[in-house]
């Protein structure tokens, strides 16, 4: 049997075992499981072995270890080297690579190239335009590097831990960082990357009521998160009449890369694989 993982903590909620079970059902590779794992920090060195002695054939790394595990790593691939981030782990040549696959997940989900449609949301090319991200999370670092891909120059970051903002200005000196709270007057594009909104009816207090429908209908507000389907965040955004676009693409973007380095296979995002995230 070969064995892949998702690990984190909280870990319950991942969906990466129906996704990835799904693919491994329709490419018949029989012989595959994908498991979910919670782990602590002092675990990480043990699911390392698990991957040196083959008993785990891929991992994907959740919250809050996208970082932490990079220490144990033999190798990064060039995007988890930029990012300081991974959430893939294969063995080559006996060596363990951590690969990010978010980055390209979330520049996939930018370009538009996912199902149904030609029409990629984002106002492309981004060069010259405003994006406000909130939050300075796990994934963060991945957005910031896959918009500055697209032309990005001007990108203004806040985060409610401000030292975590500035370290992510380390990896990224052109961002501008602001304090918590406060926001620029206008943007093309503002995007939650923090958890707030995970549970209903959860709301960051920030308010956007005059980004309204008559000058700012172009707007897009982006949430990396797709389960609810529609934040706070995104729902008074919709009823000002902004566009919107939830995480779910992204997620089925980087699951799709993380596939495809263990399998070699290019997983199809199809009808039935988008619905197992309803
Ligand atoms: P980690 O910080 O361990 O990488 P994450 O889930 O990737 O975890 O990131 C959580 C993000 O949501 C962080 O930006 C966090 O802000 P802090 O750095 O200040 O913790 C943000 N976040 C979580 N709860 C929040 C809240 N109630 N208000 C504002 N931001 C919040």
């Amino acid at each position: 049997m070969k064995k892949y993982l998702v690990i984190g903590n909280p870990i319950e909620h991942s969906l990466s075992p129906l996704i990835h079970n799904y693919w491994m059902e329709k490419y018949r590779l029989v012989d595959s499981v994908y498991e979910k794992r919670k782990v602590e920090e002092k675990d990480l060195k043990n699911i390392i072995e698990e991957v040196r002695k083959d008993k785990v054939v891929g991992v994907n790394v959740t919250v809050p270890f996208k970082k932490l595990i990079i220490p144990f790593l033999d190798e990064l691939d060039s995007m988890a080297k930029e990012t300081q981030s991974v959430n893939t782990l294969f063995k080559i040549n006996n060596k363990i690579v951590g690969y990010n696959t978010d980055r390209a997940g979330f520049g996939d989900t930018i370009r538009g190239v996912y199902p149904r449609s030609n029409d990629p949301i984002m106002p492309l090319p981004l060069e010259h335009k405003c994006i406000f991200i909130l939050g300075a999370g796990g994934v963060t670092a991945s957005i910031i590097s896959a918009l500055k891909g697209e032309g990005a120059n001007n990108i203004i970051l806040s985060n409610r831990t401000k030292e975590k903002a500035n370290e992510l200005k380390k990896l990224f000196p052109e961002i501008e960082v602001l304090d918590w709270g406060k926001r620029p007057s206008i943007c093309n594009v503002v995007i939650n990357t923090t958890s707030v909104g995970l549970t209903k009816d959860e709301e960051l207090k920030i308010d956007f009521s005059d980004y309204d429908k008559n000058f700012h209908k172009n707007i897009l507000f982006y949430d990396l998160i797709y389960n609810p389907e529609e934040t706070v965040f995104l729902k008074k955004a919709r009823l000002r009449g902004n566009k919107i676009m939830n995480g779910k693409m992204m997620f089925l973007n980087q699951a799709k890369y993380a596939f495809n380095i263990w399998t070699n296979i290019e997983p199809e995002i199809d009808d039935e694989v988008i619905k197992l995230l309803d």
